[in-house]
């Protein structure tokens, strides 16, 4: 009887975790556009590159890099929708929101391009209960 109940309670932990495996998955599956990362990339040069640099290395001192090192510490592991809501929420610092939602997504998809992040055929949209499925696999 309790082995029974043992491999029944064990059948429904690996059940629960394969469909947690489902609703999750890596950017290295191709998650957004090459088209959208470009878009992103004359945002950014617009709006962002004054402080973090043309080149993803920043040239203001209190602002982070946003390649190599300081990326896959601020970027690895996280979703996408933690990294689009705090770029949105803060971003650039006393005029958060100055694009629209979609503009700050393309700007992350150029951020997750310029570091190696394969592109794929799909464009991101800005709803955060999909970016939320989305976990940040650095290359
Ligand atoms: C006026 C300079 C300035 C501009 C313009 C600017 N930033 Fe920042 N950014 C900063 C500073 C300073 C910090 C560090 C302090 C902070 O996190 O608030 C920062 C932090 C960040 C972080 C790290 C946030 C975290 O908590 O992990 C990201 C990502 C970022 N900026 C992206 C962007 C993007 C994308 C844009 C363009 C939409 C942008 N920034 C525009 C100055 C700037």
């Amino acid at each position: 009887m309790l082995t029974r109940a043992a491999i029944s309670c064990l059948l429904l932990l690996c059940g629960t975790s394969l469909l947690f495996a489902q609703e999750t998955k890596s950017t290295s599956t191709g998650v957004f556009a090459e088209e959208q990362a470009k878009k992103g990339e004359a945002a950014y040069q617009r709006v962002c590159a004054s402080c973090h640099g043309a080149d993803l290395h920043s040239t203001e001192p209190e602002a982070p890099d946003l390649t190599e090192g300081a990326f896959k510490f601020g970027w690895q592991g996280k979703t996408i929708a933690d990294r689009f809501e705090i770029i949105r929420n803060t971003m650039p610092p006393g005029r958060r929101g100055a694009i629209d939602d979609q503009a700050y997504l393309d700007i992350v998809a150029y951020i997750l391009r310029f570091n190696n992040i394969p592109a794929g055929n799909q464009t991101l949209q800005p709803n955060v209960d999909m970016l939320k499925q989305i976990v940040i696999s650095v290359p």
